[in-house]
């Protein structure tokens, strides 16, 4: 019997370093993410061997606030749990509240991390901000013919919360592996 060959892509995560600016800012601004605040100090990337597939950030405001934004897999990478790794790995950095905004079809798969739905205007200014311009520029996308989803806030406890309140500790998205060399909390 001949055993098929499957092509096997080592995905690996790590911080950022600063020779990842460039693929990082291609990609978030490829997709039209939010341009600002892209210090590559902040991101964990994945990569495989064609180079960087996958990036996402903990921004951290001025008021203390943290946001998980930027989360962006390159297409040909979609859909084999590239993000999963991404969330996985930054959030063992995350030891506060993390909030992060995304459209509301996918609210409920961040579920698996411990985030939950929060009122806007419950959020941390510079939060509220984020989501407004996002809806500023779903506003906008509309106007030219795209129907961008509506945002929603999404909050997830400090761990140390998530635990107390007797919860079950989240369940970590699949592909949970320990965390890989190279993770630093970021600065
Ligand atoms: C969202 C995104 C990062 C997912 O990357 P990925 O590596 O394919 O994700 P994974 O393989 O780990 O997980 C796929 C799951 O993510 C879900 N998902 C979560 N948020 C999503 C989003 N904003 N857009 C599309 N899919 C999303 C999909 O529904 C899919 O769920 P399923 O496995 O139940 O079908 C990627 O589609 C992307 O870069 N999109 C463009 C940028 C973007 O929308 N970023 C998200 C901002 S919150």
């Amino acid at each position: 019997m001949e055993i098929p060959v499957q092509e096997y892509e080592a995905i690996e995560v790590r911080a950022a370093a600063k020779e990842d600016e460039r693929a990082i800012k291609l990609l978030v601004r490829g997709e039209r993410l939010n341009p600002l605040g892209l210090r590559w100090s902040r991101f964990l990337v994945a990569t495989d061997n064609s180079g960087i597939v996958g990036a996402v950030q903990l921004r951290e405001h001025f008021d203390g606030s943290r946001e998980l934004g930027s989360l962006v897999v390159r297409k040909d990478a979609r859909g084999k749990g590239v993000a999963t790794r991404l969330i996985d790995a930054l959030l063992l950095t995350a030891s506060s509240r993390v909030f992060m905004i995304t459209g509301a079809p996918f609210a409920q798969h961040y579920e698996r991390w411990g985030f939950q739905r929060l009122e806007p205007a419950n959020a941390p200014a510079p939060v509220c901000r984020n989501y407004r311009f996002r809806r500023f520029g779903g506003a906008l996308a509309f106007l030219v013919g795209r129907r961008p989803n509506r945002p929603v806030v999404l909050v997830r406890a400090a761990p140390a919360l998530l635990y107390a309140v007797g919860g079950a500790a989240p369940r970590p998205g699949r592909n949970r592996r320990v965390v890989p060399a190279g993770i630093r909390p970021p600065s």
